[in-house]
């Protein structure tokens, strides 16, 4: 079963991103396979996983600044 989670608000500083970190790490921790797609242009969730992502392709960035299609970036 696919659940899907969307954690918004207009307002910063609210625990957005905190919340989405430790969701998903518990989500794994008990033995899921989360996938955490972060659509802030602030990209902290990203930025949290360092140099990690450099050099990625697909992602949420190349939708909004390179008009790449979504199913262009789909996860397999
Ligand atoms: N449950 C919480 N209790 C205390 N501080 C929190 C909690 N959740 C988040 N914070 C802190 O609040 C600040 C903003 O959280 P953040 O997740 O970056 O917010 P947002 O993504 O909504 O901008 C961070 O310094 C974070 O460590
Ligand atoms: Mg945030």
């Amino acid at each position: 079963m696919t659940m899907r989670i969307a954690v918004f608000n207009q307002k910063g500083g609210v625990g957005k991103t905190t919340t989405v970190l430790s969701l998903a790490s518990a989500l794994h921790q008990s033995g899921q396979t989360p996938v955490a797609i972060d659509m802030d242009p602030q990209a902290h969730l990203s930025s949290v996983h360092g140099n990690a992502l450099n050099g990625v392709e697909r992602s949420m960035f190349s939708f909004f600044q390179q008009q790449t299609t979504l199913r262009a970036i789909e996860i397999d």
